[in-house]
């Protein structure tokens, strides 16, 4: 029977229920203290949408125009590796999804399911995330490889100069690949529901690479100014970058001939002393100008905290942890629900604040202190 997933905590519930504790905290944790994680959400909680009376609101279009192209929703879908460890297949109900809601996807180098795979299922729809691991010529053979699949967007994510110890992690001996312990198996015991489909499905694993080509927990710091300007020279399509928070780091992407700056903290997981993404969002709308794509991510746990994080400059947002507490939750039910969910507090909100197209949302709808 499908579970009956009414909030994002809702599904964050089931999710912590089904799958065992190793694979929901590899999921639901973050950096360090996991203060920032919290914080992100908090923040956005606290802002304040103001109510507007006698508007009519009867027809509302949540169509949204983001890198010269129409979305169906004002959302999308943030990359994200190994999302195959929610649920057998969540890559494929993912791009079901993008392709279901019009939304883009944006398929991580650490997918569970490869590039060429994914580009075949939503060639409208697809983007791709580059990390730069240990090798700049590897990296530069991978864009190769998205370029050759039909990629036209590739998001390069530079906030992972090296992957953040993350506690639960540690406590809970999580490694990729994933050494099965006597603790483990416990834990995959009392999750039967999660163990016999994922076991029986086979282990995910980093498509996009052979074995051992990729270290998860390895430097990623190659990563720096002069490479931003050959990967822009190198790939003629779309090119953001994700992970920025600094004024003066998003002028310089800016002035590099970067097509759209991701503002994001990774949801908590890198720095644990970062700012709260919304908070910086304002700051940065103001020095990139009016008309800048700008993407945002972390700590959006529903329709409102997409209309605020609208409202303070971003042209469009991805979710996060909220897709995966979904397939968590319920596989794909629970994904199209959580999709569903948010695209209705969206409408319902855009009702009270007196918008009829996304257009509309703008600093003014926010209540200020
Ligand atoms: C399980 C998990 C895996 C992630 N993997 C990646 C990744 O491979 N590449 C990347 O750029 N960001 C990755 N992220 C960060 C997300 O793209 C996004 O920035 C973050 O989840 C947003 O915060 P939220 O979860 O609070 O919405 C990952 C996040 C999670 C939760």
């Amino acid at each position: 029977m499908a579970k009956p997933i009414h909030c994002i905590a809702d599904a964050r519930r089931y999710a912590r229920r089904r799958m065992p504790k190793i694979m929901f905290d590899c999921v639901d944790g973050a950096a360090g203290a996991e203060y920032a994680n919290g914080l992100n959400q908090e923040k956005i909680q606290q802002l304040r949408l103001l109510p507007r009376v006698l508007v009519n609101v009867a027809q509302r279009d949540l169509s949204t125009r983001f890198l010269d192209r129409d979305w169906g929703l004002p959302f999308g879908i943030a990359p994200m590796g190994m999302c195959n460890l929610t649920w057998p297949d969540a890559d494929r109900m993912l791009a079901d999804a993008a392709k279901k809601f019009d939304i883009p996807m944006a398929l991580s180098t650490m997918s569970s399911t490869s590039l060429e795979q994914v580009a075949q299922w939503i060639p409208e729809n697809g983007w791709f995330q580059l990390y730069v691991g240990q090798s700049e010529s590897q990296a530069m053979q991978l864009v190769q490889r998205v370029e050759d699949a039909g990629y036209t967007t590739l998001i390069l994510t530079v906030d992972v100069p090296q992957v953040a110890p993350r506690v639960r992690d540690l406590k809970n001996g999580f490694e990729a690949p994933l050494r099965i312990g006597v603790r483990q198996i416990v834990d995959f015991a009392l999750h039967p529901g999660w163990s016999v489909k994922t076991l029986l499905a086979g282990a995910p694993s980093l498509a996009n690479f052979s074995p051992g080509e990729f270290y998860r927990d390895g430097g990623r710091g190659l990563v720096d100014w002069e490479f931003l300007d050959r990967l822009r020279r190198r790939w003629k399509g779309r090119l953001i970058v994700k992970g920025v928070l600094s004024v003066e780091d998003a002028l310089r992407i800016q002035n590099t001939g970067i097509d759209s700056i991701y503002v994001s903290n990774h949801g908590g997981r890198q720095l644990d002393a970062a700012p709260a993404a919304i908070d910086m969002l304002p700051l940065l709308r103001e020095a990139l100008g009016p008309d800048y794509p700008m993407l945002f991510d972390s700590g959006i746990r529903g329709g409102e905290g997409v209309v605020k994080a609208l409202a303070l400059g971003a042209s469009f947002v991805m979710l996060g942890r909220s897709l995966l507490y979904g397939l968590g939750a319920d596989g794909e039910h629970g994904l199209q629900r959580v999709i569903d969910l948010v695209r209705n507090e969206i409408s319902v909100t855009m009702a009270q604040i007196g918008c009829t197209g996304i257009q509309q949302i703008n600093h003014s709808v926010i209540v200020q202190k």
